[in-house]
Order: structure tokens, then sequence, then C-alpha cells
């Protein structure tokens, strides 16, 4: 670990650390040993450039696995599957030369329009925080750093680096930062990438609520804030926030703006010494890994060569078939009508659809990776049918760009859907319908592929529908006419091999949404407020993102988060829910696989309440796990919910509050369809809102302090004629409830009252909660 103390170098020195030496590197100390730390993209495998460098994904990098994106993980539901990606991109990037790969991205899919969506996990922030935990942790024993991002509020592409994101405490601190307070205090990831868009007004590197006051002060982050690359539009403010790395670099004018805020007394240089030392204590992964690129522009080959065979310092096959296998725990069955998969006793199978020969594997911008290795999904069929006895027939049913004759390319589909026993459709989105840098407009699958999807199973014996996409499609206008969906997302470059695994039964599906697939894109709560205007976009729904809020209003979708099919089934029993203490409980279930297969169970555990001042979603992601159950095992399965589990943020505190009140314990087959329930009543915090005068009469009148006596010291209080009134006539109370205390104080001759509420106020005055 290199050991500088900042007070030794020049404020010049110091002030030149706080952007990079160059796109994708820190600059080095030589004279003090420090070394230069080497980030590059992310998430999903590493995209390491050593020709020209860009952020968007536009010049060639070096090969290296394209793992599931994001979007994958997120529907495996499992956080062993992350830890995986996270520890074999970690054993790259060593191979590579790179310190710190810049992912995960934990970013709320607040619209399903987001072209980045392929690259956040959820619309939940527990299934976020848990996934993007352990891909941290995977990838940081590796000795490789991980960069959570884009802190925070990064929803959209659409004015990406400029728009006001504007929110409510109460949403920021139970919806978009939970996925990050998680990631920092259970995995403790050495960066945190701070993103390009404002919060409430204030950029996000420059905002130092974000940067300080709840990363560092609240959380207890102790590894270096990075910029977006771009982020930084006023460096002294970003410094002065907790921003420690400006990226890229190098950026002497910023430099020379930091030295002179210093000499004009308006910032701090113990400040500056701060972020120095937090880049100092970065230098220790470099420090910390050996070389094994020799130090040697030549070990990584000629640009020329990237996409050849020549990979190094990697095991590159075995990667890919991890690749494979991680990529089959993350497709989802969404529809199997009569069991029409696994395909296994088809014998003539029709494959349709330029995806199957041409993979739509992963998505456009910075995480945009050369692939080591690259299956697709006919070639892999092929091999299956052969080993099973079965024909394949090809179509490819539409182009990529959408050149060619559709009409024929779609006849000559519908014929070879004909005579096959099962025609199996890969549609999905092109690759330049989705990327960073821009959202959707909509939701469609492109005209000519839900024509052909239609057509073809106009006629086809039977009909499977493969989706290929980043973000979610409708499923609208084509979906009761075909047999079985399986939404495959982005699936990496083993993506063609699992989804053969899955359509032969030599895998069996076992992911979930982790988004809801609405029925209309109207019908999505953030839909009049995205993207915005003139600057700002107004996070109007709150904490009522996707399901929260599809469950609340109980408005119909096509699938609910949390849904998924699997070729065996399961049954949930003996749910039993006990509380651990005022504030926490726990659970425990039996599952049991009731199918003839072997296969994976999501188990949802949400909690549902209505005790609390706040309104609450109707149900909320709490706890869960995937277990793997051989045909008739059973598991018994404990969960231990804690505090967090029942809270609400209590804006007015200012912290996290448990309600006093009963929690509904529901295991969801998905956030609709709740299996087994069991009640827990906690006590909750025993600490109650401090009254004032202000505080309205029915607020006196519920306080669970002095509220059972203040109606009794109340009438006592008044004179004889008004205390019979107020037992005569209840509309009174009812009429004064939302009047503040003080103008009831004077509607009351006297000022008995004003003693008795002073010193009834005084009871109030009791310890905070937790
Ligand atoms: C993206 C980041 C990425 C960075 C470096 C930015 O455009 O928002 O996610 O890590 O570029 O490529």
């Amino acid at each position: 670990m290199p050991d500088i103390d900042p007070s030794r170098l020049s404020l010049e020195r110091k002030a030149a650390l706080l952007s990079g030496q160059d796109f994708w590197s820190t600059r080095p100390v030589q004279d003090a040993g420090l070394p230069s730390v080497v980030l590059t993209d992310g998430p999903h495998g590493v995209r390491r450039q050593v020709g020209e460098f860009d952020h968007m994904g536009i010049y060639e990098s070096l090969p290296s696995t394209c793992f599931p994106p994001a979007v994958a993980v997120g529907s495996s539901w499992d956080p062993e599957v992350a830890a995986r990606i996270g520890a074999a991109v970690g054993r790259e990037a060593r191979a590579l030369g790179v310190h710190v790969v810049l992912g995960p991205g934990v970013n709320i899919k607040r619209s399903p329009l987001c072209g980045r969506n392929f690259e956040y996990y959820s619309e939940d922030p527990l299934l976020s925080g848990h996934l993007g935990a352990a891909h941290v942790r995977g990838q940081q024993e590796q000795g490789v750093g991980a960069s959570v991002k884009h802190f925070a509020v990064n929803n959209q592409e659409t004015d990406r680096m400029r728009v006001s994101a504007d929110v409510d405490e109460r949403t920021l601190r139970e919806i978009y930062l939970p996925a990050f307070e998680h990631i920092v205090t259970e995995a403790a990831p050495a960066t945190v990438m701070a993103a390009y868009n404002k919060v409430n007004g204030v950029h996000a590197a420059q905002n130092r609520w974000l940067l300080t006051e709840v990363l560092r002060d609240e959380w207890g982050f102790t590894g270096a804030v990075v910029s977006d690359w771009g982020a930084v539009h006023d460096p002294v403010a970003s410094v002065r926030a907790g921003l420690d790395l400006e990226m890229p670099g190098p950026s002497p004018e910023n430099a020379r703006r930091i030295v002179d805020a210093v000499r004009d007394g308006e910032l701090d240089e113990c400040v500056v010494d701060m972020a120095v030392r937090r880049i100092v204590a970065l230098a220790g992964l470099a420090a910390e890994q050996p070389d094994e690129t020799d130090g040697s522009p030549e070990f990584y080959g000629s640009p020329e060569s990237y996409g050849s065979d020549e990979l190094v310092g990697f095991d590159a096959d075995a990667h890919h078939r991890l690749a494979r296998e991680l990529a089959a725990e993350c497709a989802v069955l969404l529809r199997n009508e009569d069991n029409t998969l696994p395909l296994a006793s088809a014998r003539r199978i029709a494959v349709i659809g330029e995806f199957a020969a041409t993979p739509r594997y992963q998505a456009g911008g910075s995480s945009h990776l050369n692939p080591a290795r690259l299956d697709n999904a006919l070639d892999a069929i092929r091999e299956s049918a052969a080993a099973h006895g079965s024909t394949v027939e090809f179509a490819p049913g539409f182009t990529l760009d959408g050149s060619g004759d559709a009409v024929a390319l779609r006849e000559a589909a519908v014929a070879a859907a004909r005579s096959s026993d099962v025609a199996v459709v890969f549609a999905g989105l092109a690759e330049s319908a989705e990327s960073e840098g821009f959202d959707r407009d909509d939701l469609c699958l492109p005209a000519v592929q839900v024509e052909l999807i239609r057509a073809v199973a106009a006629e086809a014996a039977r009909t499977v529908v493969v989706l290929s996409n980043g973000g979610i499609v409708s499923l609208e206008g084509w979906h009761d006419e075909v047999d079985a969906i399986l939404e495959g997302f982005l699936l990496g470059q083993g993506g063609g091999g699992a989804l053969a695994d899955l359509l032969f039964g030599e895998a069996n599906p076992s992911g979930r949404l982790a988004e809801t697939i609405p029925l209309r894109l109207e019908d999505n709560p953030s839909f009049a407020n995205f993207p915005g205007e003139h600057g700002h976009v107004r996070y109007g729904e709150g904490v009522m993102v996707g399901y929260r809020w599809y469950g609340t209003t109980g408005a119909p979708v096509r699938y609910p988060f949390g849904h998924g099919l699997s070729y065996t089934t399961f049954a949930v029993g003996d749910l039993a829910v006990a509380s651990t203490g005022v504030d926490s409980a726990r659970v425990s279930l039996t599952v049991t696989n009731t199918g003839a297969r072997a296969g994976k169970h999501v188990v949802q555990v949400y909690v549902a309440t209505e005790a609390g001042p706040v309104r609450r979603p109707a149900r909320e992601l709490r706890a869960f796990a995937k277990v793997r159950l051989a045909p008739g095992e059973s598991r018994t399965i404990g969960f231990d919910l804690g505090r967090r589990a029942f809270a609400h943020y209590d804006v007015q505190d200012g912290g996290w509050a448990v309600a006093p009140g009963e929690y509904l314990v529901q295991i969801g087959e998905n956030a609709a369809a709740v299996i087994a329930e069991a009640a827990v009543s906690l006590a909750g915090d025993a600490v109650a809102q401090e009254l004032t005068l202000e505080s309205t009469f029915g607020e006196w009148i519920a306080h669970p302090v002095i509220g059972a006596t203040l109606l009794q010291e109340l009438t006592a209080a008044l004179p004889d004629d008004q205390g019979s009134q107020l037992g005569d006539r209840p509309e009174l109370l009812q009429a004064v409830r939302d009047v503040p205390m003080k103008r009831v104080v004077g509607l009351v001759e006297g000022d008995a009252l004003d003693r008795t509420l002073e010193r009834l106020m005084e009871r109030t005055r009791v310890v905070r909660r937790p």
C-alpha cells in the first residue's frame, strides 16, 4: 500500500491528482511510488481499450467474455449468478491489467423506456441491492475494485447530462437510494460513480448531500467517489461536495481552478488532502495487483488482432461455458400452454427469425464489449435437435435493417412453420433500437416481426416465441396466439447456447421478471412524468414505482413483477411468522418440488401494511431466495426480517420509523399472486411525535402517550356548557380534527386549557426512536 502524506506534496501536484492522467487511468506519482490505477467498463465484462479511447462503445476493445448484462442477472433473482459474474469479470480484469471495473449499475427501472434499462437490474431496490452487492463482492474478492453507478437517480437517458431528477426525500430513501446503501454498507465497493444528472437541482457530482452527508456520514463509505465520464461541471464545487476523482483526465484547467480556490480561501486545503488520501488508498489496488501484462503494450497484441483468437491471460473457453451456464439461469419462461416446452418430442422444428442466426445479446454504449466467443441459437438448436433425432429448418423471416422483401421473407417462414411440429420464432429489438444515450419512445416490437409471429402462429401446429431485448417489449397483439414465450432479454455471448438448453429442457427455466410487463405503456406510473420537460423530470409517482403502483391501484398487467414459469411445479407450505423484537420478525416456510424435474424456485417474501402515517404500497419485496430442489424434495427456508423490512422513511423526523401495528407477511408466486400470508403485530417504535400548538387537534387526540387523557382533561378544563357539548356532539370533534391546536385554544375562554396543554406537551417530549 503506497504511503503518501498529502502535506508533503505541493498544492499543484495534489490538485492534479484529482483528475485522471488520461481516459482510463489515474495519475501516478512516480517519485513517491504511487502507481496509476486503470479503470474501465464494465459491468458484464471488461472493455479494455488499448488503441483509441471512448466511452460510448465506439472504438475497439480487447476481446473479453460478455456475460449476461444486468437485465438478465436481475431476472435470475440469484445473487450467486451475480457473484460468479463479478468474480469472472475480476479475473479477466486482472489478466487485462485493469484495477477497477466500472459497475454494477443499480439504478431503478423507473420507466420501461429508459435506454439503459438493460444495464440495470430491476424496478425494485431490494433485488437490485442484493444482486449488486453480490457482484461487488465477487469482483473485489479477485482484488479488482468495483464502481457502483450511477449515484444517484439516473433513470433516463433523455437530457441525461443536465436533467434534474426532482424527487421527494421519502421516495429517494425508499426507492432510489437503498440499492446503493445496501451495497455500500454490505460490500464496501472501492468506488462509487457520481451520475451525470442533477438531483433536486444540484448536479450529482457536486451534490454534497448525496456524496458526503448520505454516502459517507450516514452509510460510512470510505472509498473514492469517481465522476461519471464528463460529469464534472464545477470542479471546486465537486471537490467540496465530496468528489475525489474527475474522469476522464487530464484536466489542467480544473486543477488550476482548485488551486486558485484554495489560495483564495474558497476551498479548504484539507478537503483536497482528503480526496488525495482516498485516491492514494485506491492506488492500493494497483500496488497489490502484480502486473500480469509485464507493462508491455505488445502483451495485448495489435488492434488488428483484437477480433481474433489471440486471447491473453484468462481461460476464454471456461469463461464462455460459464457465460452459457449463467445465461440459462436468467431467461424467463413467460407462457407455456399445454407444456409446449420443452421441445423434446418435436420431430420437425422450424426455427424462424434472424435473431436465431445473428444473436442480440448485448446493447450499445459504454458497456459494449468485444466478445471473446459468440454462440448463436441456431447452431446450438441444430446440435441439440440432432441429439434428439429431430430436424431443423431455418427461415430468417425478417432482416435486422429492414432491407429485403418483407412479404417474401414472411411467406418463406410461414411455409417452414406449416411443415413443422413446432415453430420457434426469434423476435426482439435490434441493437439500433436501444442503447445508452437515448430512451425509447414505445414498447413495440417492429411491426414486421409482429406480423411474422401472427402469420406463423396461424399456420404452425405450435408456436414458441423467444425474445431478445434489453428493455421490456409489449406482448400485446400476439400474446394469446402463441403457445409459449421465453423472454431471454440480453443473455451475453453464451445466450444462444443457453436458449437451446432451455428450449430442449437441458436446463429448466428459473428466471423471474425483475420488472412488470404492463398491458400498455400508459399504465406505467411514470408515464405522465417521463422524461420531463424544461430540464426537470418530476418523480410524481413517488414511491409507487413498478409493481408497487400496479399492486396498489389493482391495474391489470400482462405479467407481474416476479412472474416466471418452470418445467416443474412447486408448493409452498408451513408458513410461520413470529416477531423477534419490537420491529423485526422471523419467517419460515417449506418449499417442495412437486413435479418430475429438478428445478429452482424463487421464494418471494413481501410485506403489506397500513400502519403508520404514510401511504404504503400494497406490498413490497422484503426478502427472497432461489432454491434448487430435486423432484419430490422439500426444504425449510428461514428469513430474518429486520427493522427496515417494516419501516417507512419519516421525513418529519428525518429517519426510518416502524409504526406500531399489524404487518402481513405474504409469500408471492409473484407480486400479484399471494399464495400464503400470516400477520404479525409489531410494537414498533415507542416514540411518539412531539406535540406543539401547531399540531392539529386530530394529532393530539391520536397521540399514543397523551391522546387518551386529552379528552378527559379537555372536558375538565372547559367551562361546563362547552365541556358537556363535547361529549354530546361528536361531530364537533370531527370538525376541528384538522385545526391546529392554537386555533382550538382561541375558541375556549380562560387560560385553563393553555396550562393543561403545556403540561401534556411536556409529556410528549420523550426519547427518540433508534
Ligand atoms: C457511462 C458510464 C461509463 C463511463 C465510462 C459513461 O458514459 O455513463 O456508465 O462507465 O461512460 O465509459
